[in-house]
């Protein structure tokens, strides 16, 4: 065991500081670890948010020395022997006690966006879909909802009118199910205007701190980009649309 020095944000809505805890730290623990030591031992009333333990649930995650992470999968080991941890609450969500935050706001996001609308089953009463269409999607679909990708995105940190990007969270989400070959439904002009495509520029940030690792930005929200262009801006299929005498939709239903 080794003595290692912790500063965690404590408070709530109307204010707070850094409280800093002097902990044993012992071979194999993680920042969960130490956080629950430091609630048994000296800091009962210690609020963090945690289910899981092994990554999945995308309960536990923290800002610790200023990035975002899950502190469940956060070894000690990967800091510097003298190196102090700070931990604090999610930057962009407003707290509710310590280290835990509101995060209703992108449940309320998520119900924004149309479902899956299965297209009619082929003549052998069969849905369908290539191995390669399965695997595109299945990247999106690991997604643990830590909103940790919502947390870095400067769209959401810096615009106080936040229902105007739904983030990367859910522009992940929204690729999901363009993606899918089996979906009826056309989310695009939602996508360009209710959603707000056109605020992300491409920045990766969410992309590098996505435990899951899902190319958010290249895999994700460019090809969503892609379509509104071709929808909106592309002149040869704009002619090729006046020619055939197809009909798109181009104005957005109420979200
Ligand atoms: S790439 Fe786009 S969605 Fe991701 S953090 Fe940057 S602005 Fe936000
Ligand atoms: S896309 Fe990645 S970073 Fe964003 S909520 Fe899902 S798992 Fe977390
Ligand atoms: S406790 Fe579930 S991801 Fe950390």
């Amino acid at each position: 065991m080794t003595k290692r020095k912790f500063r965690i944000w404590r408070g709530d809505a109307n204010g707070g500081d850094f409280q800093e805890y002097m902990q044993d730290v012992g071979e194999g623990m993680v920042v969960l670890d130490v956080i629950h030591r430091i609630q048994a031992d000296v800091a009962n009333d210690l609020a963090v948010r945690w289910n899981c333990k092994a990554g999945k649930c995308g309960s536990c995650s923290v800002e610790i020395n200023g990035k975002p992470k899950l502190a469940c999968m956060t070894r000690m080991n990967s800091f510097g022997p003298d190196e102090t941890i700070t931990v604090q609450p999610l930057k962009t969500f407003p707290i509710i006690k310590d280290l835990v935050t509101d995060v209703s706001w992108n449940y309320k996001q998520n119900k924004r966006i149309a479902p899956f609308k299965p297209k009619p089953k082929g003549a052998d009463g069969q849905h369908r879909m290539y191995q390669e269409d399965v695997d595109r999607v299945q990247e999106f679909r690991k997604c643990i909802e830590c909103f940790m990708c919502q947390d870095v995105c400067h769209v959401l940190r810096d615009r106080e009118g936040k229902n105007d990007f739904v983030g990367p969270r859910f522009m992940i989400r929204l690729a999901g199910l363009e993606m899918n070959p089996l979906d009826d439904a056309d989310r695009i002009p939602e996508i360009r205007h209710k959603y707000g495509s056109g605020f992300c520029n491409i920045t990766r940030c969410c992309t590098e701190v996505c435990p899951e690792h899902i190319n958010i930005t290249d895999n994700g929200i460019i090809p969503l980009k892609e379509r509104v262009v071709d929808r909106y801006f592309d002149p040869i299929k704009l002619i090729g649309r006046k020619l055939s005498g197809k009909k798109v939709r181009t104005e957005p239903q109420d979200v």
